[in-house]
C-alpha cells in the first residue's frame, strides 16, 4: 500500500482541539477525526475526550465501537503511523 508518515506520540498530542486539528491513535495507525467531530453519533464531547491520544481506553468502555462499521470510518481519517 502507500507509505504513510511516520509520527511520535508527543506530535499526535499536539492535536487536540478543532483549530489545532483532532488526531487520534488507535493500535499503531494515526487519524486525524477533525471532520468526524460534528458527525459522531455519540456527540462532540466524548469524542474530543480522546483527542491527542489513544482510543483504545475509551472503546473500552464504549463497546458499541467494535463493529467492522466504526473501523470502516476510522480507516477513511488515517493520515499516519506510529
Ligand atoms: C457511538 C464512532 C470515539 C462514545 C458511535 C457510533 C459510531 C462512533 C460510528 C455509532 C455506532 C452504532 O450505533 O453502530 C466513533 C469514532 C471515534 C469515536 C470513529 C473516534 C475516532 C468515541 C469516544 C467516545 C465515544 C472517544 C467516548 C469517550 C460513544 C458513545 C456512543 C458512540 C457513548 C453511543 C451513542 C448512542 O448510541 O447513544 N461512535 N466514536 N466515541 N460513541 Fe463513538
Amino acid at each position: 500500500g502507500a507509505p504513510y508518515p511516520v509520527f511520535t506520540r508527543q506530535e499526535v498530542g499536539r492535536h487536540r482541539s478543532l483549530a489545532e486539528r483532532v488526531w487520534v491513535t488507535y493500535g499503531g495507525e494515526v487519524f486525524d477525526i477533525t471532520d468526524f467531530v460534528e458527525l459522531h453519533p455519540g456527540g462532540k464531547s466524548k469524542i474530543l475526550l480522546a483527542a491527542g491520544g489513544a482510543l483504545e481506553p475509551f472503546w473500552a468502555l464504549y463497546a458499541v465501537h467494535s463493529q467492522e462499521h466504526v473501523l470502516e470510518i476510522l480507516r477513511a481519517y488515517k493520515v499516519g503511523e506510529l
